[in-house]
């Protein structure tokens, strides 16, 4: 079986669409989905944003990965197969198959992410750093790779059908609260009874610390979001200048989520040649290109059992900052 699977998304018709749809609103009411900040650029911008010290998302569940690992484990009887959504370059991840292949003689890992080129790189060196190991990479949206996963393991008669479903990096957070229910319900309906999923999200907490996590000094933060407009005009033929907006993020203390916007210094239009269509913006207008929502434990034990999982246990770090949340597939 090849180790790599790539299933529509670089449809360049989808981006197109959705970026016509988001930048012809009007009145503040512009927004790009946040699945386009991860470009091969924004994929590796991502990774030094996890580097910065004010990026504590990272390094905690890191560390919470590191002090329960094994522990996760003792609640699974019988081997599993591991699927994970959103994987980037799974160097966490990288935790949780170490303690995985010390309990099982062979591990099959399915990766799923929209990011290519960083699902591409991380499926090779996985396969070489690991003998014990074979990674499937399925580089498609959530959606498509949960359904590619299962026929994968349909076809596969040696993987293991008990299913281990890796949700990290807070990516929960992008969701809506009622989206994230029907993410989590559909994604419940591909697993068996007894199946498990490790759900990592953010928790509320101090604004400053919440509000430097994405506005880091370095301004990796701020390239990142920005990539954004050079990725149109990379792949749709457009006109932006990164240098006529400039990045926000700021807590919102209603909706207990982390808003990135991208705002336009002046009024101005901007052509893309490939969409034949010009976009207009105002002064000080807004592109809204990413929510990540805070939890309580409460809101997110509400989600998961509307969703059908129950709760085998929440694993936090010492000052509460962020839960790694182990969840098994209700009946
Ligand atoms: C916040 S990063 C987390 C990466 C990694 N799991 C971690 O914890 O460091 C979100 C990841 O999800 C991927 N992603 C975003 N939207 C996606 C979608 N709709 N389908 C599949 N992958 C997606 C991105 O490419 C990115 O690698």
């Amino acid at each position: 079986m090849q180790p790599f699977i790539s299933r529509d998304i670089s449809l360049i018709e989808h981006f197109a669409r959705d970026i016509i749809d988001g930048l012809s609103k009007e009145n503040n009411k512009k927004w790009i989905k946040p699945r386009y900040l991860y470009d091969e650029l924004g994929s590796s911008l991502f990774e030094r944003i996890c580097e910065q010290p004010e990026y504590y998302p990272f390094r905690t569940e890191t560390g919470i990965l590191k002090r329960y690992g094994q522990r996760i484990f003792k609640f699974m009887d019988d081997d599993v197969s591991v699927v994970e959504l959103g994987s980037g370059n799974s160097v966490k991840t990288r935790i949780l198959l170490s303690s995985l292949l010390e309990k099982q003689k062979h591990v099959f890992y399915l990766p799923i992410d929209v990011s290519q080129e960083i699902l591409l790189r991380t499926t090779h060196d996985l396969n070489r750093e690991f003998t014990r190991l074979n990674t499937f990479g399925i580089a498609a949206d959530y959606s498509e790779g949960i359904r590619e996963a299962c026929n994968i393991s349909a076809k596969n008669g040696t993987m293991p059908e008990r299913k281990f479903v890796l949700f990290l990096g807070s990516t929960i957070g992008n969701f809506e609260y009622q989206e994230a229910i029907e993410f989590l319900t559909s994604l419940r309906a591909s697993m068996r009874e007894g199946d498990f999923l490790l759900l990592g999200f953010d928790l509320q907490k101090d604004v400053k610390l919440l509000e430097d996590a994405y506005n880091d000094r370095l301004g990796f933060t701020a390239a990142f979001n920005l990539n954004l407009l050079s990725r149109i005009n990379r792949e749709l033929g457009g006109e932006f200048r990164e240098t006529d907006f400039r990045h926000l993020a700021f807590y919102n203390t209603e909706y207990h989520r982390i808003e990135m916007n991208l705002i336009s210094k002046t009024t101005h239009e901007v052509h893309v040649n490939r969409l034949g269509r010009s976009f207009s913006f105002l002064k000080n207008e807004r592109i809204h290109t990413e929510n990540s929502y805070k939890f309580t434990l409460e809101k997110m034990k509400d989600i998961v059992e509307r969703s059908g999982f129950q709760i085998a246990e929440n694993f936090l770090d010492h000052n509460n900052l962020y839960c790694v949340g182990l969840m098994f597939a209700n009946h």
